[in-house]
């Protein structure tokens, strides 16, 4: 007899297709999306969990999973919405899908840096707008990014994937991150290290965020932080947005402090801190990072091989405890 599991929305039809060829599946739908009283009944009667980022298993809710549930799965890099901790107490293993986000997630993060240096959301919106006067010498004059220096804060695979499309732009690239890279690497993706988080805020014209969401890293980006920048650099985050003190860096914006924001994600989105919605010099997304149906089609499988793994009794391979 087939296991069964729960995917807690609807995903790629590949992925589904494969879900359903393995295991009896029950599939939430997306509207309305599934709520945590539904995902803890509907646990009862499966025996392992696929969720999202947006199931919130913190450990109230993990405390209150039953007992047949030992297996989760989640279909995104992040594990910050997973209460680990919780989960172990509880002999619940949890995995992830680390890879199938890279290459999207970077390919992101660069049009973010694009965008905000070029301005791009201020000229789709003025076009759109009907408001366009015709072609003018001083108008969204924004500025290039070759030679300029970029920043990547969390130099895992995502800030590697970037560092190699920013080279194609050729930017001068530095990073931070608690591991450095064997000479051979900064060497391949042509970077330049900092062993300390100030040491490269110094010199970040434009800083990518792309570290993970951690109690060390929450609301790091605030208005100490920003001060340590250049006047007018631009920072861009697709990692989570809780990384960013919202109030400081709108004020940043406002001031003219910082001269642009690229932001792909966001502290307790899709409820965004309303000051951004009437910025200029922003550039906006609604969580787009892994949007890309390589990335999404790979995050399902990865998410089912742990599954399989465990249900095999092996280890998963995305194991996060
Ligand atoms: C992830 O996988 O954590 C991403 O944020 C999803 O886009």
């Amino acid at each position: 007899m087939k296991k069964k599991i729960l995917i807690t929305w609807p995903l790629p039809d590949a992925v589904m297709a494969r879900a359903r060829t393995s295991y009896d599946v029950i599939a939430h739908g997306d509207s309305p999306k599934i709520t945590i009283e539904e995902l803890l009944d509907t646990a009862k009667k499966v025996d392992a969990l696929l969720i999202t980022l947006n199931e919130k298993c913190r450990k109230d809710v993990i405390e209150k999973m039953p007992d047949n549930i030992k297996c989760i799965s989640t279909f995104s890099i992040g594990f910050d919405h997973i209460d680990l901790h919780a989960c172990k107490a509880r002999s619940i293993k949890v995995g992830n899908a680390p890879h199938g986000v890279t290459v999207a997630t970077a390919e992101i993060a660069m049009l973010l840096l694009l965008g905000s240096a070029r301005r791009a959301s201020e000229g789709e919106r003025m076009l759109r707008s009907r408001k366009w006067p015709g072609w003018q010498p001083l108008q969204l004059v924004g500025q290039r990014l070759d030679g300029k220096k970029l920043g990547i804060y969390g130099f895992g695979k995502i800030g590697q994937a970037l560092a190699q499309r920013a080279r194609g732009f050729d930017m001068d690239i530095h990073y931070y991150d608690i591991f450095r890279q064997p000479p051979e690497k900064e060497n391949a993706l042509g970077v330049t290290y900092h062993d300390t988080l100030d040491s490269l805020l110094k010199i970040s014209q434009f800083l990518s965020i792309n570290a993970p969401s951690t109690p060390e890293t929450r609301g790091f980006f605030n208005k100490a932080v920003i001060e340590k920048m250049p006047q007018g650099a631009v920072v861009v985050n697709t990692a989570r947005g809780d990384l960013v003190n919202d109030a400081d860096l709108i004020a940043a914006l406002k001031s003219g402090r910082l001269s642009y924001a690229g932001l792909d994600v966001f502290a307790g989105e899709p409820a965004i801190n309303e000051g951004y919605y009437d910025l200029p010099n922003t550039f906006l997304f609604p969580h787009l990072g892994s949007a890309a149906i390589e990335a999404r089609n790979q995050m399902g499988f990865e998410a089912l091989d742990n599954i399989d793994a465990f249900f095999a009794g092996k280890e998963m391979p995305f194991k996060l405890n």
